[in-house]
């Protein structure tokens, strides 16, 4: 198929950027998204011109790197899915596509598509861990028996891949379904009650200072999410929260 292309380009936080059209031929509807914008780069690189920067790194859904904003919707049209995983049969021969990068002041612009997500490693920092005893007398795992639902429900948690589509998608820029997932898959589980108060009310302290917006349970984020992640999880993290400060 031909395709016309209309790609942010920036050349770094500074510049101002703009859409730039391009037209990429013969593009097999076998191909990923991803691969499509390598037939662009190769293009780009042939004729002397600057490949287009986008972040990606396993390409197969997991890693959380590839970050596209694809005609207006984050990862693209298809539901449950990262842009790695995007395939070109979801689009039709003479389409235009405009390609823009995940947009939020918490992440700002490092180059065309590249945006730094680094607030999100710092939320992590600030709590999305426990602390265990590795030292050679740590516990049988099977000694701790854990209710399936509960498992289960923490696992959906721990699917999110920190891609930052929830925020990229919410008119707020919020992060709380990131946060939410992180806080409730150890919320759920007996060996994230120690710090349980301290991890909440970190976490979303520093995703405040990182100038994250507020939930107004609009639900875009649930559903552009790649992982289905629930906004379960921001309730879940609202109870933590008041639990924790109710504790003092
Ligand atoms: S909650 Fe979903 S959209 Fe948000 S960072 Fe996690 S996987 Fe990505
Ligand atoms: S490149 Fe790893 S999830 Fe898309």
């Amino acid at each position: 198929m031909n395709l016309t292309l209309k790609i942010w380009r920036q050349k770094n936080a500074n510049d101002k950027g703009k859409m730039v059209d391009y037209k990429v031929t013969d593009i097999s509807e076998h191909m990923s998204f991803l691969e499509m914008l390598d037939v662009l780069n190769e293009q780009l690189v042939n004729s002397g011109d600057e490949p287009v920067a986008f972040d990606h790194d396993c390409r197969e859904g997991i890693c959380g790197m590839c970050s596209l904003y694809i005609n207006g919707e984050a990862h693209g049209p298809d539901r449950e899915i990262t842009t790695c995983q995007l395939h070109m049969r979801s689009f039709k021969d003479g389409d235009t596509i405009y390609i823009e990068p995940f947009r939020a002041a918490a992440f700002p612009v490092i180059k065309d598509l590249v945006v730094d997500r680094t607030s999100f490693d710092r939320i992590q920092q600030a709590g999305g861990y426990i602390s265990v005893n590795t030292s050679g007398n740590t516990q049988d795992a099977n000694s701790l028996p854990i209710a399936k639902a509960d498992a289960d429900e923490a696992m959906d948690a721990a699917t999110c891949i920190g891609c930052g589509a929830c925020v990229a998608t919410c008119k707020n820029s919020s992060a709380m379904l990131f946060v939410g997932a992180k806080v409730s898959q150890y919320a759920l589980l007996p060996q994230g009650q120690v710090e349980a108060a301290d991890r909440v009310m970190n976490m979303v302290a520093q995703m405040d200072a990182e100038g994250f917006g507020n939930c107004t349970n609009t639900g875009a984020c649930e559903v552009e999410c790649p992982k289905g992640i629930s906004l379960e999880n921001i309730a879940r993290m609202n109870r933590e929260y008041l639990k924790a400060t109710s504790k003092g």
